[in-house]
């Protein structure tokens, strides 16, 4: 995007103007976004030029960084499905990102047209965007707010509009609990959530896995361009499940969940570089 076009974006200019009621706020294109990076890295539109330099620094490392957020995103779809069909028809997406080419409410409608989606994000940018794609969407809503602070999501208006916490609840924390880090409590976090969710809802839940050097530099540039970024072991996250039952094949990087393809030929890093898993609250 040249200047010229980046000052006439609509983004740009709603940091000059005043807001109005409908404006996005707190918009500083000047300083990358972790959403907005993740959706540079996915090809998507809504970044600008410092979120794009972050995500070319990423690439650097891992050449093929774009796939292993497709595997991502493949992997939350067959998920979102996997739980619609156990009879999950209610969904908050914690950390949701920039609306994309398969979001969490198209997959869950798609497979239960009455299912409702709460998107809950700290970064204002995805609530501007959310509001275009769900303005005619009554079972979907965005929610600003911080997955760090349980209360001010799981007591939300909007949220407890839409969710009923008397009734099975797929809660997802995909790609966003390695922007947490262990003085934050991730565990505590989690606790938190997990005392309101009722029998049969489910945990569905996505992390950077460590490769030790593989790995190191990739978590240098996310803690120095982004501020955050922690890579864990496959047991680290393993035990974010704690209180629910691991369904099968337990915490494995992205494309070995229930594949749906045929598995890649080689585990490169490009594979191995997040992992998921799904949990059953009994
Ligand atoms: C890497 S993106 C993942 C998007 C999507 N969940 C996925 O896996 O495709 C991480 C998202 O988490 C959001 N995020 C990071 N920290 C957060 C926090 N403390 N509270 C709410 N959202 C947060 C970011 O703004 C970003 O949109």
């Amino acid at each position: 995007m040249s200047q010229d076009e980046l000052a006439e974006h609509p983004l740009a200019r709603a940091v000059k103007e005043p807001p109005t009621a409908w404006d996005p706020q707190g918009i500083d294109i000047t300083v990358p976004s972790i959403a907005r990076v993740y959706d540079a890295i996915l090809g998507g539109k809504d970044n600008f030029p410092v979120d794009r330099a972050v995500a070319e620094h990423l690439m650097q490392l891992a050449p093929r960084g774009r796939q292993s957020a497709l595997y991502n995103r493949a992997l939350l779809g067959r998920g979102v499905r996997f739980m619609a069909e156990q009879g999950v028809r209610q969904f908050i997406d914690l950390g949701s990102g920039l609306p994309t080419a398969s979001n969490t409410h198209q997959m869950a409608q798609a497979a239960a047209p009455d299912a409702r989606v709460v998107y809950v994000d700290n970064d204002p940018i995805v609530l501007a965007h959310g509001r275009a794609l769900l303005a005619e969407n009554e079972h979907t809503t965005v929610v600003t707010a911080d997955f760090r602070e349980p209360g001010s999501v799981l007591d939300h208006p909007d949220l407890t509009a839409l969710i009923n916490f008397d009734e099975p609840v797929g809660l997802l924390l995909f790609a966003v609990v390695h922007h947490i880090e262990d003085d934050e409590d991730p565990a505590g976090i989690l606790a938190a959530y997990r005392e309101r969710l009722a029998s049969g809802s489910y945990l569905f839940l996505s992390h950077f896995v460590t490769h030790g050097e593989e790995t190191r530099e990739l978590e240098k540039v996310m803690l120095a361009d982004l501020g955050r970024g922690r890579f864990r072991t496959l047991d680290e996250i393993t035990a974010f499940f704690d209180g629910f039952d691991l369904q099968e094949p337990g915490v494995v990087y992205n494309p070995l969940w229930r594949p749906e393809e045929p598995l890649p030929e080689t585990m490169t890093l490009t594979e191995r570089l997040v992992a998921g898993g799904l949990g059953r609250r009994a």
